[in-house]
């Protein structure tokens, strides 16, 4: 990581180790219409416009950058059946969207990488599409 993006960096790992509770769940549902344990605006219905232009389905491969607790990806590929790598610097967040999947049942198809979007470890052409909301602010 970038020097400068370590503060940054902590206060979402910080974020994450705390979120999921009763009441933040309750208010992203209001706000957004999810409950992802999201760390942006996006809402439901944005991330299902995402998933309408992207043409996704069984045996294709998304890639959530900057997912956070994995949303919107792990959201998409349960909603249309793709698979997802979701990656996120912070390790809490990738371990919360673990659990997430697991607890979909889309675990086999879903995959938490901590890294780095400036080096993605995924080879070039491998993936069908590719979102973010809200890593660019
Ligand atoms: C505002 S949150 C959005 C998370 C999620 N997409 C959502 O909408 O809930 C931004 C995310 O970008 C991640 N992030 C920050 N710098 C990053 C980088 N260089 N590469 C990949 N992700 C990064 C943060 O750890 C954080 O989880």
């Amino acid at each position: 990581m970038a020097p400068d993006a370590s503060d940054d960096i902590e206060r979402f790992r910080e974020r994450y180790a705390v979120s999921g509770t009763d009441a933040l769940l309750a208010a992203e549902r209001e706000a957004l219409g999810s409950d992802y344990q999201g760390n942006g605006y996006t809402t439901l219905a944005e991330a299902d416009l995402i998933g309408d232009l992207l043409d996704l389905g069984p045996g294709r491969l998304l890639v959530d950058v900057g997912a956070g607790c994995g949303w919107p990806g792990l959201y998409l590929a349960e909603r249309d059946g793709c698979s997802v790598v979701c990656v996120d610097p912070v390790a809490e967040g990738c371990a919360v969207g673990r659990q997430r999947a697991a607890a979909d049942g889309i675990g086999h198809r879903a995959l938490t990488v901590r890294a780095d979007a400036r080096s993605l470890p995924i080879r070039a052409g491998s993936a069908d599409a590719v979102v973010h909301t809200d890593l660019l602010c």
